[in-house]
């Protein structure tokens, strides 16, 4: 560990922020910390390893602690002192109970309110694994007593990144996913929301439904990025076993990407289509649409 990351350990008992920030090394996590530090606030961030401290110690008002969510010891002693925590894992089989266990230790430190990065569309009897661990969670959160606040986003734009391989090599992406729309957001906007809702008051019991401003089609998501790209980008429909046994060569463990196969037969329902108000509603601001996602992010694709 760097010596940033090492005093912002050592200091994470003597000034105690009141905000903490879990996965704070993840998509949404780097950009809520960076909101967070521009906009003059200071937040604990939890990682699990030193290595990972670095990036996020640099930022300023940053503390950082080492923590994990299969240990419960570390989890406790990240929330020492804290009033407010965003929780957000990635959606592994291990998921609901790293998620579980860190509600039960806020609720024992007497945490004020809990933030809960949930998923579009969840809801305890879904047939999409994901969505019904959200809702588990969800529900603990509300049985504890703490106060709440929801976010649940739609698919994110930022998901592209992951076929930027097949998308810079052969000009193409596929899914499982027909003609579906969904109305997919962009993770900085997810974030601001994040940055909202623990900074200022009024968000306590509030459920945000986080969606772009329109609904695409991956054929119209293909054009948009064809015209950034100044290329032409090409979107190939497949079916769900095709898309299962490509999730599973890039080392997918079975969980997730019969997962991922179940979430993208909700989309391929229509069943993520709707756009909804919640960035502007906890924000003010409209939220980005995939043309400014596209534009900001073209360098990654070329
Ligand atoms: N992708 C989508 O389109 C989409 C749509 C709606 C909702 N969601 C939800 O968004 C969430 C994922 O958000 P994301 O993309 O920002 O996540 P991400 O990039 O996968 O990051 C996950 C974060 O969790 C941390 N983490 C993982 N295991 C940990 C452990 N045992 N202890 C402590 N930290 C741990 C990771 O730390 P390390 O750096 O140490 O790994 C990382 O900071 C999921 O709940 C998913 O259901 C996703």
């Amino acid at each position: 560990m760097n010596t940033t990351a090492n005093s912002a350990l050592q200091t994470a008992d003597r000034q105690t922020p009141a905000i903490l920030i879990t996965g704070a090394t993840g998509s949404i996590g780097t950009e809520l910390t960076k909101t967070l530090s521009e906009r003059g606030i200071r937040f604990r961030a939890m990682v699990r390893s030193p290595k990972d401290a670095q990036t996020v110690a640099q930022l300023a008002g940053a503390d950082v602690v080492l923590g994990d969510f299969n240990d419960p010891v570390t989890i406790a002693h990240a929330l020492r002192g804290i009033e407010r925590a965003f929780l957000l894992t990635n959606s592994s089989d291990q998921a609901e109970n790293q998620q579980l266990n860190f509600v039960a230790e806020a609720q024992r430190a007497g945490l004020k309110q809990i933030v809960k990065l949930s998923q579009f569309a969840a809801a305890p009897d879904s047939p999409v694994r994901f969505l019904r661990y959200h809702a588990v969670v969800e529900q603990a959160i509300r049985e504890s007593g703490m106060d709440f606040t929801f976010l649940r986003p739609n698919l994110f734009m930022q998901g592209l990144l992951g076929f930027r391989s097949s998308i810079i090599e052969q000009g193409k992406f596929f899914a499982a996913v027909g003609d579906a729309r969904i109305s997919l957001v962009d993770v900085r906007d997810i974030a601001a929301v994040g940055a909202e809702v623990l900074v200022e008051p009024g968000h306590v019991g509030k459920i945000y439904t986080l969606t772009g401003p329109q609904a695409l089609t991956h054929v119209e998501i293909a054009d948009e990025l064809s015209i950034a790209l100044g290329r032409r980008i090409t979107f190939v429909d497949v079916p769900p076993a095709a898309m299962r046994n490509a999730l599973a060569g890039v080392g997918f463990p079975d969980w997730q990407a019969d997962g991922l196969i179940e979430d993208y037969a909700h989309y391929s329902r229509n069943e993520a289509s709707s756009v909804e108000p919640g960035v502007e509603a906890a924000t003010g601001k409209m939220p980005r649409s995939f043309t400014d996602f596209a534009r900001d992010y073209a360098p990654a694709f070329n």
